[in-house]
């Protein structure tokens, strides 16, 4: 009796249009290497956001008015006085229920739903697939067409708040220039503490307008770009940021935990914050 060998190259008996490879891959590099190092960096944030939401102290140094990003805006009227830059109408918050209860929900949203992230962790958590030209452990796609995942439609509504909130974050780290003087006046000041913040928006601000929504906002469903040169111009713009989306997405998690963290360490007295400019 003789026997046939398997070509891997004939089409599948399963499923006619796709060639029957039973190996999970035919990829011989480091394939895992990206979804591993996402995991862990996505987790890593995951966490520490999720700790220092719910932390709520060490946010605010008064001396040098640095608000951290995690807590603004601060409305409640647990709110450390003189964090509350828009005023506090909502009331005193138990400790389980973070400050910034209205941001952080649109915040989240927005990165969750965010483009480069749903590739990235759909690859890092779902393995769906793991990486091009490796096989997903699941027996069915049914892509983003039905609940839950049908949600991440809503991602331009949240880049509408998130606009919003890069707008107030970008009032704080106006705001903190002005420091106590001894007398209890304003004064100009600068200090190590100022930059981290500047950095900080400058990038939340380039990932926020790198934003695919945005793109499509500014550009999308024009039929003739020539007769709507400004928004021509800014669509132009906004895709060359677009091509370098992943990129801010990632500073960003660096410096929203740098400026966290900052903050964390001057307001808590573990250190000082270098004077640049008094
Ligand atoms: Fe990433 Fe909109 S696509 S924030």
């Amino acid at each position: 009796m003789t026997t046939t060998a398997h070509d891997p190259g004939a089409p599948s008996a399963d499923n006619p249009g796709r060639a029957d490879i039973r190996a999970r891959t035919l990829r011989r590099d480091r394939w895992w290497l990206a979804p591993l190092v996402n995991a862990l960096g996505l987790m890593t944030f995951v966490v520490y956001a999720t700790i220092r939401s719910f932390w709520g102290s060490a946010y605010y140094v008064a001396d040098y008015h640095y608000l951290s990003p995690f807590y603004s805006p601060c409305f409640s009227a647990s709110c450390v006085p003189g964090s509350s830059h828009f005023g506090t109408f909502l009331p005193e918050f138990p400790p389980w229920i973070p400050l910034a209860l209205l941001s952080l929900p649109f915040l989240l949203g927005f990165r969750l739903t965010c483009y480069y992230y749903r590739k990235s962790y759909y690859r890092a958590f779902w393995m769906s697939p793991p990486a091009c030209a490796v096989s997903e452990p699941h027996g069915k796609y049914t892509g983003e067409t039905r609940f839950p995942l049908i949600l991440q439609n809503a991602h331009r509504y949240f880049f509408y708040m998130a606009f919003l909130i890069s707008l107030i974050n970008t009032y704080d780290m106006v705001v903190a220039f002005q420091s106590d003087a001894p007398d209890g006046s304003a004064r100009f000041g600068i200090g190590l503490g100022n930059v981290i913040l500047l950095v900080n928006v400058i990038g939340l601000w380039l990932y926020t307008l790198s934003c695919h929504s945005c793109r499509h906002i500014t550009g999308g469903r024009l039929k003739h770009f020539s007769r709507h040169p400004v928004r021509y111009k800014v669509w132009t713009g906004v895709s060359a940021l677009n091509t370098r989306h992943m990129l801010f997405a990632w500073i960003t998690i660096g410096t929203l935990i740098l400026t966290d963290l900052y903050i964390m360490l001057v307001a808590s007295g573990t250190i000082s914050d270098l004077r640049i400019v008094n």
